[in-house]
């Protein structure tokens, strides 16, 4: 098949892991004859660097021509100074919501190979596989937001329609799977939660009866993905606390260098990217994981190509790389490769 994808590499290591990125999906093209563009676009802090915005009108044109868009990372102490007029993070969130990208999946399984790395005890580990559904164009992130030297404020907003709409994503998902969704937020102290559960106990309680539906606060929720992390199926949230228990879920796995996302709208279309950031600390140390950036590819093979025989390869070339016991350094403390060995490796075990 021939398709387009624009790829944003971003800051910090983003650039490094998108090149792994690009060997698997070469090694994707070759196996499996597909021709598939890809158009680099600037995008965030060095996109701030050339152009003075982080989503320049160039890049926002050739993400909207494109089948999907493949993302590194954002941001860098470069561009953090509180009082600048524009960071990268803005050009995350004006993508996002320019795109219409609402529905954030991140997968939280563990990888049997590496749960001695994880930080929780194995026992808590066994049979953890969460997929949270993070709404991702509303809520506090997106409201009106003020600030002068002794005041600030960040209002925090959401429709029944946006509640509605998320919810239904995680309402397919859990169909396919458990029939659980775990609804998270903060109905004892926030307005936007009140309405939120009311939303979603309405839709799920008189239309989708084969789903059990939990509510949870955040509060709870954060202790409890480390109590009992295997009890959950999927994890519907709102944007801020979907931001904040992913990171948190992503230390069952040993690594948020593992974990993918996709970031999805009404249609096939979608941005790709590993949850973990730019982590400019280990920028240009040839150490970063790529993983979490292959499995994105993979997600977008799947969701936005619908190529699902070419994802599950990708998928199935990084859990034998694992087998093969070749691990970038977040994943083991002896014997580890680097970014591009480990990239390499994924690669050339794509059956
Ligand atoms: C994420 C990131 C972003 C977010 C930041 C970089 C703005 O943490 O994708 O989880 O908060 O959404
Ligand atoms: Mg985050």
């Amino acid at each position: 098949m021939k398709a387009k994808v624009t790829l944003l590499s971003g800051d910090g290591i983003g650039p490094e892991i998108c090149q792994e990125a690009l060997k698997v999906l070469s090694a994707i093209e070759d196996k499996y004859d597909h021709e598939i563009e890809v158009r680099e676009a600037l995008f965030g802090g060095i996109a701030i660097d050339q152009t003075g915005s982080p989503y320049p009108d160039q890049t926002r044109v050739l993400c909207k021509e494109s089948d999907a868009v493949l993302l590194g990372a954002v941001g860098g102490p470069k561009w953090s100074d509180p009082k600048s007029e524009t960071r990268p993070e803005k050009g995350l969130l004006d993508m996002r919501s320019d795109l219409g990208v609402y529905a954030n999946i991140r997968h939280i399984k563990t990888y049997p190979q590496l749960i001695e790395n994880s930080p929780i005890k194995n026992k808590y580990l066994e049979n953890v596989d969460i997929v949270f559904v993070r709404e991702l164009i509303g809520g506090i992130y997106f409201g009106q937001k003020e600030r002068n030297e002794n005041d600030a404020m960040d209002v925090c907003q959401y429709t029944k329609d946006e509640i509605i709409r998320i919810t239904q994503v995680a309402i397919e998902l859990a169909s396919a799977r458990k029939n659980k969704i775990t609804s998270v937020d903060k109905a004892n102290v926030m307005a936007t939660s009140q309405l939120w559960r009311s939303v979603t106990t309405d839709l799920i309680e008189s239309q989708f009866k084969d789903i059990e539906l939990e509510h949870i606060l955040v509060d709870a929720a954060t202790m409890h993905l480390l109590s009992r992390p295997s009890d959950f199926d999927v994890i519907l949230a709102d944007n801020l606390f979907g931001d904040i228990l992913t990171d948190e879920a992503s230390m069952l796995t040993g690594s948020i260098g593992m974990i993918p996302s996709a970031s999805l709208g009404n249609e096939s279309f979608g941005v790709y990217e590993p949850i973990h950031g730019s982590a400019p600390d280990i920028q240009n140390q040839g150490i970063a994981n790529p993983c979490g950036m292959i499995l994105s590819l993979a997600l977008l093979l799947r969701h936005s190509l619908k190529l699902e025989t070419e994802a599950s390869a990708i998928e199935s070339a990084v859990n034998e790389t694992l087998n093969q016991g070749i691990y970038t350094a977040d994943l083991s403390n002896k014997d580890v490769v680097d970014t591009a060995t480990m990239g390499s490796a994924i690669a050339s075990n794509i059956l």
